[in-house]
């Protein structure tokens, strides 16, 4: 498909900008440009814009607005000591957009036409790479229902976006380890629903227990399986490893309630390769506390697009508080944090053909 490229009439001027680069943040600096792709049910993906980053407007029935018809992926784009940028596996965040999108009765973006978009606008907006040490373009392609229609029913008119957000840390001042808040009232999804796709609601769900998390002097909050409200899932925006003193580490499986992080499955394959056995099982939240407290855990951590890898340092909430280890970060969350982030910064060999350049 052609895209048609639309001048910006007032780019952010170069000082503005670098500027704001040097210290982004996470989530609230955004780039000058955004790519829109319509869809119509009988013609198809059509109207492929880069274009200046803008309002959307919108019919007040369109369907996303009442029925939540949404889904997202997080990646990143990363500058190389070249000058080139490189995307870390986006055929994956291509391929489990298209999984949402089945999941949530939407059509797919074909796989090259999600990976062009994105290429489209890392290049119109090459020039807002944060300057921050571990700095990154956080790309946000997102889809929705702008079908104005109020039965329920999936949508018969979708948008496709992306848009562009040079980012820092997700945890503010780049925490050495993070403390988890163990949700004991809320899940975040019970099988048959919706966890494993990556769809705003599953998000709006999260947010009162994460409030709850950060009222208790927490980072984040952890989920627990919906029935049995014992196993371990994932934390609202990231996937957890258990790294025990017998050199084995534990995640727990992809029962289809949480996000199948593109993050974990890179550990798991990492990991490996050092030697360690992984293990996809169940692990409860009982387990966690016995095991910390024993010795047997040596550490946990939190990935994900935004948080990289984050060491988990302390857990709280019903029976109180545990320390993981010394309560910061271990070494092998420190290696394979290394080891990760060398291979999409282009500093690591990439054995694997994870890196796009672009
Ligand atoms: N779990 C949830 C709920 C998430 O939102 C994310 C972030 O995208 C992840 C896990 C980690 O996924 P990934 O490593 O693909 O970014
Ligand atoms: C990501 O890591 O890309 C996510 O979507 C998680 C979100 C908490 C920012």
């Amino acid at each position: 498909m052609d895209f048609k490229t639309l001048p910006h009439p007032s780019p952010t001027p170069a000082a503005q900008r670098d500027a704001a680069l040097a210290d982004p943040g996470f989530g609230t600096l955004f780039s000058d440009h955004m790519v829109t792709i319509d869809y119509v049910e009988g013609k198809g993906w059509h109207n492929a814009v880069v274009g200046p980053r803008q309002n959307i407007s919108l019919d007040p029935a369109a369907s996303v607005l009442h029925y939540a018809q949404e889904i997202f992926e997080g990646m990143k784009a990363y500058k190389h000591a070249d000058g080139s940028a490189a995307l870390f596996r986006p055929e994956e965040n291509a391929r489990r957009f298209n999984a949402s999108a089945d999941r949530m009765a939407m059509p797919h973006v074909p796989e090259d036409l999600f990976i062009e978009a994105v290429r489209q606008l890392v290049a119109i907006d090459k020039d807002w790479f944060p300057s921050v040490e571990g700095g990154s373009l956080y790309l946000r392609p997102f889809m929705f229902a702008s079908e104005a229609f109020l039965g329920v029913r999936p949508a018969k008119e979708y948008k496709f976006i992306v848009i562009a957000s040079p980012a820092g840390n997700y945890f503010k001042s780049g925490v050495p380890a993070v403390k988890i808040w163990v949700a004991q009232d809320y899940v975040r999804a019970a099988p048959g629903g919706t966890g494993a796709a990556k769809t705003g609601g599953n998000y709006a769900a999260s947010l009162v227990p994460q409030a709850e998390a950060i009222a208790q002097g927490c980072d984040q909050v952890v989920f627990l399986d919906a029935v049995e409200r014992k196993w371990i899932e994932e934390l609202g925006g990231m996937n957890l490893f258990f790294v025990m003193e017998d050199g084995s580490v534990i995640t727990p499986p992809l029962t289809g309630t949480i996000l199948p992080g593109i993050t974990r499955n890179s550990l798991i394959q990492l990991l490996r390769e050092e030697g360690l056995t992984v293990r996809e099982e169940p692990y409860s939240i009982d387990q966690w506390r016995d095991d910390a407290k024993s010795g047997k855990l040596l550490e946990t951590m939190a990935c994900g697009t935004a948080a990289v890898v984050t060491p988990v340092g302390t857990v709280a909430g019903g029976d109180g508080e545990f320390t993981i280890g010394s309560g910061g970060p271990g070494q092998i969350t420190s290696k394979i944090r290394e080891k990760l982030v060398g291979i999409q910064r282009g500093t690591v060999d990439d054995t694997h053909g994870w890196v796009m350049k672009l």
